[in-house]
């Protein structure tokens, strides 16, 4: 049995027993930045967080959250500008395959000085709001 098996097997992470997983990061590159990435890559391991036509992650919800130059859409991904997300684009196809109930996406753009504080205050406010919708 490799460590991170053995690590994972025994709730290392505490995944199996969270009802909600929330990521948060900066955009790097229009995606996930590596070390995050890594992370992800560690976890999503077959038999303990992932199987095939299986939802191992049932009943529970992750939240992905990043902060970026620009404003991208959070809800799609393609090669027009600004879809470019792929943050959005893995969270969804990795988290839905793991068996996820629900993976939201919310993102904002801190680029503008003179908006940066207002974007993290919607930010916020989405973030309220869902985390009331999934404990009510
Ligand atoms: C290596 C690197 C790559 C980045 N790539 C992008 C990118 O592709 N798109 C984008 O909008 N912002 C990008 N950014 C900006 C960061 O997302 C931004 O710095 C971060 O959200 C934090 O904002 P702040 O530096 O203003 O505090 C990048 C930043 C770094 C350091």
């Amino acid at each position: 049995m490799t460590v991170i098996r053995e690590f994972l097997a025994n709730d290392g992470f505490g995944l199996k027993k969270a009802d909600i997983l929330v990521m948060a990061f900066p955009m790097h590159n229009f995606g996930i930045p590596a070390l995050a990435k890594a992370w992800m890559d560690a976890v999503i391991l077959k038999g303990e967080t992932f199987e095939m036509g299986q939802k191992m992650m049932k009943g529970k919800k992750a939240l992905t959250i990043f902060t970026s130059g620009g404003f991208y859409s959070e809800d799609k991904f393609n090669f027009d500008y600004p879809n470019w997300n792929t943050i959005a684009l893995l969270a969804k196809v990795n988290f839905t395959f793991m068996g996820f109930d629900e993976s939201e996406i919310i993102g904002t753009s801190l680029r503008d000085e003179k908006t940066r504080e207002e974007n993290l205050e919607k930010m916020q406010q989405e973030i309220h709001k869902l985390v009331k919708k999934w404990y009510e």
